[in-house]
């Protein structure tokens, strides 16, 4: 395990009052994995991070990085650690003064870099990130993906184990954050980087991370892998956050009855794409309309929803779900009790 956490509290002291960052939280990180953390504001992700890169310490548990004792460390050590932890921000904190080059120039020197290598690293650092061209320029001539792309580079420039990302994409356009997400991706699976990314969007999560931890009030409530948490979210926060896929309205005018239902099934996996429908209609002898539908795409897997209408005797309605409720990898999605 690369990264473990074991019942790590954080409480900072504001005015003479106890604020709970972190409450015995625990987390096991995989050597190589995106693991994203989702969270509303205030949830603690930023402070989790900073135990993490040992900008802070916790106030009770423990942290470890790749086997090291994060507490246990002190001076140097401490200093040769760090380097191997890279981080990227939501505002670059980039040196406004420096130039693209500088910027990284600056953390290969205070980490001393070989001097005689330090031209050859930022070449490779700026190919690496698409920015050969941009070696002169300074940050205020940059739009926002290329500062984090300086970032990426700046972050990746000591070689680290593990790179942390906190709300990397938040100030960028939607076309901006893909193409930084897959950068990400690239450099996870390339250069084998552990990435630990904080967001509160979803999308960001189903774009890039393997496994996803769903944080609130200084607890992750729910982890699991990303298609799991969206396919079976379990906690009402999780349920939140995935809410727009399950987001059907049923049309005003349809009426609903013991001889006329909605019915929403979610097709798992490659049921998705499975000619089900066909089945519903020879075997039961209802009238079956279809009144939505869609499939998310999680990592090339699909997830289906079909929102049916199902007139008939109420028996054959029964049989009818009775049959859906068996068959294997299809369910019953319990969407409308939540939306209406
Ligand atoms: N240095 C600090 N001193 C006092 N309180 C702090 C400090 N850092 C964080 N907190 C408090 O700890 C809690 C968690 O904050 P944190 O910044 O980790 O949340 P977050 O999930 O990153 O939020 P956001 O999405 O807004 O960045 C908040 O209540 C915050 O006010
Ligand atoms: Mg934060």
């Amino acid at each position: 395990m690369a990264i473990v956490l074991e019942d790590v509290s954080k409480t900072y002291e504001v005015n003479g009052r106890k604020v709970e960052a972190l409450k015995k939280l625990s987390l096991s990180i995989s050597d190589g994995e995106i693991f994203g953390i989702i969270g509303f504001s205030g949830a603690g992700k930023s402070t989790l991070l900073r135990l993490i890169n040992l900008l802070e310490h916790p106030s009770s548990g423990r942290v470890s990085v790749n086997g090291t004792e994060l507490n246990s460390l002190s001076g140097q050590d401490l200093r040769n650690k760090r380097q191997k932890i890279g981080m990227i921000f939501q505002q670059f904190n980039l040196i406004e003064s420096k130039t693209v080059y500088q910027n990284i120039e600056f953390v290969l020197k205070a980490s001393k870099y070989d001097k005689k290598k330090v031209k050859g690293r930022i070449e490779e650092l700026l190919a690496l990130v698409g920015l050969s061209d941009k070696a002169d320029s300074y940050p205020g001539n940059l739009s926002g993906g290329q500062k984090q792309r300086v970032g990426i580079a700046r972050a990746l420039a000591n070689h680290p184990e593990v790179l942390l990302c906190d709300e990397a994409t938040s100030a960028l356009d939607p076309d901006t954050t893909k193409t930084i997400l897959k950068l990400l991706k690239r450099i996870n699976k390339e250069l084998g980087i552990t990435i630990v990314l904080i967001t509160h969007e979803m999308e960001v999560i189903k774009e890039i991370a393997d496994r996803v931890g769903v944080m609130t009030a200084g607890e992750i409530v729910e982890s699991d892998d990303v298609y799991s948490i969206f396919s079976h979210p379990k906690h009402a926060v999780t349920k939140g956050f995935v809410q727009d896929i399950y987001d059907f309205i049923i049309p005003a005018h349809i009426e609903i009855n013991e001889r006329s239902e909605v019915i929403t099934i979610k097709f798992l996996n490659e049921n998705a794409e499975a000619n089900y429908v066909n089945q519903l209609y020879r075997h039961f002898d209802c009238d079956i309309s279809i009144l939505n539908g869609r499939i998310e795409y999680i990592h090339d897997m699909p997830l289906g929803f079909l929102m049916l209408h199902v007139k008939g005797d109420i028996e054959e309605i029964t049989r009818l779900k009775i049959f859906i409720d068996e068959s294997n990898g299809i369910e019953r999605a319990e969407i409308h009790a939540e939306t209406v």
